[in-house]
């Protein structure tokens, strides 16, 4: 699961798909850009998520790094800016196989960055919907 900033949009996928799966499965989440790395989950994502009884509090960011595309099988960007910088990073097709937009419908999950509350919550009920199409897809 990876975002820019691996404090919004990521870390609230790592913890709502393991919450619906029934197989064992290891799911990490990380940020294309290079600062703040080790930085908590911003306080927004932490609250939306809380609201639903998920708690990504002590997440700390970590960037994505070449490991992962051998490491993972499946590897989920929430936007076309992360899918280039992802992408970009890959040594083959078949890495380069492996990204793709979490987004249901394979549009863009909205940056709620720079937005407000009601942005994160929106935010939340999207990423809720892409995990539960992960868990149907590939039959978690
Ligand atoms: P995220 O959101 O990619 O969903 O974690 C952002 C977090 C931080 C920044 C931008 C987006 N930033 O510019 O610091």
């Amino acid at each position: 699961m990876v975002c820019l900033g691996n404090i919004c949009r990521s870390p609230l996928t790592q913890r709502i798909l393991p919450s619906k799966i029934k197989k064992n499965s290891f799911i990490d989440s990380a940020r294309t850009a290079s600062y703040h790395i080790g930085r908590s989950p911003d306080p927004r994502s932490i609250l939306a998520a809380k609201k639903k009884g998920i708690d990504i509090s002590n997440y700390k960011a970590r960037k994505l790094i070449k490991e992962d595309f051998k490491k993972f099988d499946f590897i989920y960007v929430m936007d076309n800016s992360n899918f280039e910088n992802v992408t970009s990073m890959a040594d083959s097709k078949e890495e380069r196989d492996k990204v793709s937009l979490i987004h249901p419908l394979k549009k863009e999950v909205p940056d709620p960055y720079y937005g407000e509350k009601k942005d994160f919550k929106v935010c939340y009920s999207i990423l809720k919907n892409a995990c539960n199409k992960i868990v149907l897809d590939l039959n978690l």
